[in-house]
């Protein structure tokens, strides 16, 4: 059910949720002060309570109302790269709700890029806490018909548009004494973020593959950001057209994403993307949702090679996949 500003903001305002549009994923959204409210995010994704949810806010004099600390390193990101897709997970203020923390000591925040839903914040004088708009582990929404397919039509949502971005936002935790990790990649690269505040934390045993150095992360599952079809995944096109023909002798009907130039399997619907990292992750979720709906048996996707630049991409495919690349 589409829905306009005002009827969001008054929605909002009277505990309801509302899918909204931001410019990596549409997220839906509750009053992050209301406890009731945010118990029907959980249980209209089905997802755990112990997953933690980032709250939205539109101006960076907010964050104090928010966490304990705002680090010096904090603010820089903030300053550099807000409103836009970094959110960054801070210690949060004893009273902040922990249905909104996943009783985490933590909470995520940032201010995204999309005029609709700043003008939403700042109008109805919220903060709003939002997921991704989609069943839990299932694929992001980048538009309001992706929400509506994947939720319900019942589903409030404020139309903004496709996403621009259109994979989630990159996360970093920082400490109180202003030392960081990267949670989830995104396209805000790590290397971006290194070159304002210097490199993260036990950069160097996470070289040595130390354990004691994997930051802890809530609800980033394995399997995640998942088709309904199963979907493999090919280093190159080679393995996947050779992929194709072992499914097509055993009479198993398939669709293929690529990326780039090079040969494409002769016989099933094939989207190609081009070698653009940004291109990419932009159309990466409605190709998957586009392809999912055609109702085959296997979904064969290349991945792009592994650089810096594709970090982001290449980490959503791999929880999108079933099984290791080939
Ligand atoms: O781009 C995005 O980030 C989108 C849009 C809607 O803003 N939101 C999004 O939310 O991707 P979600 O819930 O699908 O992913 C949020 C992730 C959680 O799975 C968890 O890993 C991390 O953020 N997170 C949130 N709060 C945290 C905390 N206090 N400590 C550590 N990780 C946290
Ligand atoms: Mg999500």
């Amino acid at each position: 059910m589409r829905v306009n500003l005002t009827e969001a903001m008054q929605l909002l305002q009277q505990g309801e949720v509302v899918a909204i549009p931001t410019e990596t994923v549409y997220g839906l959204a509750a009053d992050a002060t209301n406890d009731a409210a945010l118990k029907k995010i959980f249980a209209t994704k089905q997802r755990p309570a112990d997953h933690p949810l980032i709250v939205h806010i539109h101006d960076i004099s907010q964050v104090e109302d928010w966490v304990k600390v705002f680090p010096a390193t904090a603010i820089q990101l903030a300053q550099t790269f807000w409103p836009g897709a970094l959110t960054l997970v801070l210690p949060a203020k004893e009273h902040v709700s922990l249905v909104v923390r996943g009783n985490e000591p933590t909470i995520a925040l940032r201010i995204p890029d999309h005029p609709m839903t700043l003008a939403l914040l700042k109008l109805g004088k919220l903060s709003l806490a939002a997921p991704s708009a989609n069943l839990f582990t299932q694929l992001s929404p980048t538009t309001a018909a992706h929400v509506e397919g994947g939720l319900g039509q019942h589903i409030p949502v404020l139309d903004g548009g496709a996403c621009q971005v259109g994979i989630e936002s990159t996360i970093v935790s920082i400490k109180a004494n202003g030392q960081w990790q990267l949670l989830r990649p995104g396209m805000i690269s790590e290397q971006a973020i290194i070159s304002v505040i210097g490199e993260p934390e036990n950069a160097d045993l996470n070289a040595q593959s130390s354990n004691a150095a994997l930051p802890k992360v809530p609800g980033q599952h394995l399997l995640h950001y998942s088709p309904r079809t199963p979907l493999s995944l090919f280093h190159d096109k080679y393995a996947l057209n050779k992929g194709y023909l072992l499914r097509e002798a055993a009479h198993k009907t398939c669709a293929a994403m690529l990326i780039g130039e090079g040969p494409a399997p002769a016989g099933s619907t094939v989207i190609r993307l081009p070698a653009d990292p940004d291109l990419v992750a932009e159309q990466l979720y409605s190709v998957l949702h586009q392809l999912d709906n055609l109702q085959v048996n296997e979904l064969l996707v290349e991945l792009p090679p592994d650089l810096p630049e594709w970090m982001a991409v290449r980490d959503r495919l791999n929880r999108a996949g079933y099984q290791l690349p080939i």
